[in-house]
């Protein structure tokens, strides 16, 4: 075994986002990529004599990857690296592992949602020791590192077997491999009254489960099927591949159709959800109904109690800005706080670090506790399981009573993917040019009350985030926010969150897309889309 001092010079566009740094696999897999971002965190964080946490999705260049993190970590002098088994980990159970065993940070291979295979996505996360995504200061120190590279070192050796549970060694450094599943299926059965849940299905109650091909497939056959007693079948999917089955690992409308497509139909199931590519975000579905992530942030906030994990209450929720205000009824009627923060899972760990928060969640299907400093898919669908065994109510009529109690809040996220970056960016500077002007037009039959760029302090460190999208607020309670997606890999994404407001129960049962129409039409008119992106409309709608 040798250590080996490799030359190499900085490498542009490195600069890690809300989630990691994420970019083509085949330039992750271009000379010296890797091995400079790993460096750069190395560098950035110091990681001599620590513990690490090394997991991944599963997908095309995971196996790859970890090797070359191992042989870079012994080379580094890391003391410990726990690997989940076949260098498998999801997102919330690295997390959890990373809590539960007292390491100092981890590494989490994924591209999350993104789809996988030598000419889709991969990325690269770090996460702090108390489990969550780095914070701000620490990824622009990594950015800062990418910069000033003159070497990365690694140790020269042979591939180290991940396939088998147990303890290594290489080149002084320990390797602990562990079955990616246990400690994450423990702390769920902490959370969960799992006898009750046990009881619903042997009282026949049907589920499906679709783990697209990706790294829930494990997690959600050993718990729900081995450990709950779903019958088998009820995991979809479940085997994970390194392309996902050729697939797009994002559990909505429009890329689990097929399940959508069952719960519509005649064959439905009580109860059905999904997982993206890592684990951290989640779908919910009932016979004929999709639940909308901010509504179901807003239920599990309004029934948490229900499981024994929550009985005490709620110390707070805090929900990302562009996510509906669902939730803030509930945490109005609860007397509890509600957080609004800016777009991405990091800016709740403070919040949950210091106890003002126990749940939270963001639109885009992120739903998530205090258990871990992850969304956590799996999670929030043994959060829902629990609520249904408890309640012996549907879906639906979950849905329906919420509504009737706190109102509802229609929804809908319009994205215009892969839009010319620079068009995107003079939108967005008309737009945010404006903001001054708009209150008290009339747009679309609706008054402007507020137009801002939200901007973050945040309560527990004082930092401050400015920038976090565009919001456009009307006397009617409708709300329009535009924003940029931090997370794509090619040319720019616009995101439009729309939302209205019905307090009448009567009316509380239109279609989204129609009940928006106002606020879609205003949106067009203030920020002229169409001129703008050359888009005659979005290309997803979720
Ligand atoms: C998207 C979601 C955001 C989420 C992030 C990581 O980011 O909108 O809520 O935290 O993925 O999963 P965006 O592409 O909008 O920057
Ligand atoms: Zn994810």
């Amino acid at each position: 075994m040798e250590l080996l001092a490799i030359p190499t010079k900085p490498i542009e566009g490195q600069k890690p986002g809300t989630s990691g740094l994420r970019k083509k696999t085949s330039v992750f897999m271009g000379l010296h990529y890797l091995e400079n971002f790993i460096q750069a965190i190395w560098n950035a964080v110091g990681v001599q004599g620590k513990t690490l946490v090394l997991g991944g999705d599963g997908r095309y260049f995971n196996d790859r990857a970890a090797q070359v993190i191992l042989r870079m970590a012994a080379a580094a002098g890391v003391s410990k690296v726990i690997v989940g088994q076949g260098a498998l980990l999801s997102t919330p159970a690295a997390s959890h592992v990373i809590r539960s065993r007292g390491a100092n940070g981890g590494i989490i291979m994924s591209a999350s949602h993104n789809p996988g295979g030598p000419d889709a996505d991969f990325g690269v996360k770090y996460n702090i020791s108390n489990g969550g995504p780095a914070p701000e200061g620490i990824t622009d120190a990594i950015f800062a590192a990418t910069k000033s590279l003159t070497e990365y070192q690694i140790v020269e050796t042979q591939d180290i077997d991940l396939s088998v549970i147990g303890t290594t060694e290489l080149s002084g450094m320990q390797i602990e491999i562990i079955d990616p599943v246990e400690d994450y299926a423990a702390l769920m059965e902490t959370l969960f009254d799992f006898p009750k849940i046990r009881a619903l299905f042997e009282g026949g109650f049907t589920m499906r489960f679709d783990a697209m091909h990706a790294i829930t497939g494990p997690y959600a056959t050993r718990i729900l099927e081995d450990v709950l007693g779903a019958p088998e079948g009820t995991v979809l999917n479940g085997i994970p591949s390194p392309d996902f089955g050729n697939g797009h690992p994002d559990p909505n409308p429009i890329w689990a159709k097929p399940l959508v497509d069952l719960v519509m139909s005649d064959a439905a199931p009580d109860f059905a959800a999904a997982s993206d590519g890592d684990g951290d975000r989640n779908m919910i579905l009932g016979k004929g109904v999709y639940v909308t992530p901010s509504d179901s942030l807003a239920v599990l906030a309004s029934l948490a109690h229900l499981a024994p994990g929550y009985a005490g209450g709620l110390k707070g929720v805090a929900r990302s800005m562009p996510t509906s205000r669902a939730v803030d009824y509930v945490a109005a009627a609860k007397g509890i706080d509600c957080y609004e923060t800016p777009t991405g899972w990091k800016f709740f760990g403070n919040l949950l670090d210091d106890g003002r928060a126990t749940l939270c969640g963001e639109e885009s299907a992120g739903t998530g506790s205090d258990h871990v400093r992850e969304k956590d898919g799996l999670w929030a669908v043994l959060l829902w399981l629990n609520i249904l065994a408890e309640t012996g109510k549907s879906v639906a009529n979950i849905l329906t009573d919420h509504w009737q109690t706190y109102g509802r809040n229609y929804y809908s996220r319009h994205d215009y993917e892969d839009v010319d970056a620079d068009a995107a960016n003079k939108m967005m500077a008309r737009l945010n040019a404006m903001l001054p002007d708009l209150p008290g037009e009339v747009i679309a039959g609706m008054t402007i009350e507020s137009a801002d760029e939200f901007a973050y302090d945040d309560p527990v460190d004082g930092s401050h985030s400015a920038h976090q999208g565009t919001r456009v607020s009307f006397t009617d309670g409708t709300r329009i926010v535009f924003r940029l997606s931090g997370t794509g890999t090619v040319g720019a994404t616009l995101r439009v969150y729309l939302e209205k407001r019905e307090e009448d129960p009567a009316k509380q049962h239109n279609d989204p897309q129609d009940a928006l129409s106002a606020a879609i039409e205003a949106a067009e008119t203030i920020a002229k889309i169409k001129e703008y992106t050359g888009r005659d409309g979005p290309n997803v709608r979720t």
